[in-house]
């Protein structure tokens, strides 16, 4: 009993707050995979941030949406994809007949990168585990990864985003389907079209999963 109020005690001493002590292997819950973030400074975006911006939806959509990081609308609202690249992704989800509300939407990181830039590798490694763990606790029949960076790091690869773009991949319990970027559709409209048929195929895959 000792030691483990010792242990406890160094835990508290390091600044920890919450242990995940589950004897299983079922998820955490979104409520304890936020109160893990805590006012995280594990890596240097939090020197610049405004907000954490963990995640937005159904906790147990069939559909989850991932992107790359906040960009300024979403640090300054803490809400993932509300900018002109989410209001397209709002109306993507609206077009497939779903709301905001019945999907989830996260990013692999949780703050926004100074000037938009890309994230760093030592900033993804360290926020990637909380997106896994969102992951985990949905369980969603499908993810669309939105873009090169949520593609190859979903799938452990490479290959750019318009080689994997449309082919459905197994990700642990889900399918997984990489498709463009809303920023980059701001950027290229003509791309609209193949979105749209990767949406259609995700609805499809729905369909026959429900
Ligand atoms: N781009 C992203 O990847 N995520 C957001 O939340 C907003 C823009």
């Amino acid at each position: 009993m000792r030691e483990v109020v010792e242990q406890l005690k160094f835990f508290s001493d390091l600044g920890v707050t919450h242990l995940n002590v589950g004897t299983d292997d079922s998820p955490q819950s979104l409520e304890d995979i936020r109160q893990e973030i805590g006012d995280c400074r594990r890596c240097k975006l939090w020197e610049r941030r405004n907000s954490i911006v963990f995640g937005v939806g159904n906790p147990e959509a069939d559909l989850m949406f991932v992107g790359e990081a906040p960009g300024a609308d979403e640090d300054a609202q803490g809400i993932p994809f509300v900018g002109r690249a989410g209001k397209l992704l709002t109306k993507i989800i609206e077009a497939m007949g779903l709301t905001r509300e019945q999907v989830y939407i996260a990013n692999i990181v949780k703050c926004r990168p100074p000037g938009n830039r890309d994230p760093q590798p030592d900033e993804v490694e360290t926020c990637e585990g909380f997106l896994f763990q969102q992951i985990k606790a949905v369980q969603p029949r499908i993810i669309v990864a939105l873009g090169r960076h949520a593609a190859q790091l979903l799938l452990q690869t490479n290959t750019p985003i318009s080689k994997l773009r449309g082919e459905f991949f197994q990700f642990q319990n889900s399918l997984l389907i990489p498709t463009f970027h809303p920023s980059y559709l701001l950027r290229n409209p003509s791309s609209k079209r193949q979105v749209w048929e990767d949406m259609k195929a995700v609805q499809a895959r729905l369909k026959e999963m429900v």
